[in-house]
């Protein structure tokens, strides 16, 4: 059972959320949660209007970005099980030849799969705030010899992605964190290829058995809110993973 899970305590040095342009590593965050914090499933904002300040969106506070210190816990073995990644990949189709591009890629757990799934007529852009997490990227994919992947540094307001290269941009445990998701959302919205498609990944938040921080985590209703008024249509929605919601996004029409 998820909530029998061991509890690890994973320290990533976060920065703070009310920076918007510059993230900067301040304080200590805990991606993983404790017991009393699983217990709280994240609520969905009502339909009362908003006012959002700089360290929330659409009512929803954004979380800490995960510092490159706590890359480690990204290639966790226990990875597998809690977020079964074949599966993702399996639901997500990717095709030989397409461009997939990584948002927020981190030290490239999925980049890799990512770059064998397109093979060697396609191409992986993987994109990060952080050079120091590229830098590790970097590493990872020279260590499994994929050579189709392009690792650019992106901004908080910029993916620097290709504009209309992307058949799917991929976002795993990264879309609560980002410092400023409408410049993203209409970034996004540029660099999708037509027939292009959004994939985000996120710990379900209205499920209190996930061991995860409430900010770490997303509702359906959630991703819905801050999606569909900019123009991304909700086509696949994919229960089939242990913790996460996989929703894809088209342009619609
Ligand atoms: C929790 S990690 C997830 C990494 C990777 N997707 C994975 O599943 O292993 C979140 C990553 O998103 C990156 N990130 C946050 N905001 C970003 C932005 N605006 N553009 C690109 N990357 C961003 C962080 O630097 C961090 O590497």
């Amino acid at each position: 059972m998820v909530r029998s899970a061991r509890l690890v305590v994973v320290a990533v040095v976060a920065s703070s959320a009310a920076c918007r342009s510059a993230p900067e590593p301040v304080d200590e965050s805990f991606v993983r949660a404790v017991p009393d914090e699983a217990d709280a499933a994240v609520p969905d904002q009502a339909d009362a209007p908003v006012t959002d300040d700089a360290t929330t969106f659409e009512g929803r506070p954004i979380a800490p970005t995960m510092s490159h210190l706590g890359a480690d816990w990204l290639g966790r073995p226990e990875r597998i099980t809690e977020e079964d990644p074949d599966a993702l990949h399996a639901a997500l189709a990717v095709r030989p030849g397409q461009t997939a591009c990584d948002v927020g890629a981190g030290s490239g757990y999925h980049t890799i799969r990512l770059a064998r799934a397109v093979g060697p007529k396609g191409r992986v852009i993987a994109s990060d705030l952080q050079p120091e997490m590229l830098a590790l990227l970097r590493d990872a994919v020279d260590a499994a010899g994929v050579r189709n992947v392009e690792p650019v540094l992106a901004t908080a307001t910029d993916p620097a992605l290709p504009p209309g290269g992307c058949d799917l941009i991929l976002l795993v445990d990264v879309y609560h964190e980002l410092a400023a998701p409408e410049a993203m959302l209409a970034a996004f919205g540029l660099a999708l290829a037509r027939k292009g498609r959004l994939a985000l990944v996120e710990f379900r938040g209205e499920d209190p058995d996930v061991p995860i921080k409430p900010e770490h985590k997303m509702t359906l209703a959630q991703v819905r809110r801050e999606l569909e008024p900019r123009g991304f249509r909700l086509a696949q929605q994919f229960d089939g993973l242990p913790w996460q919601h996989l929703l894809v996004f088209d342009r619609g029409g």
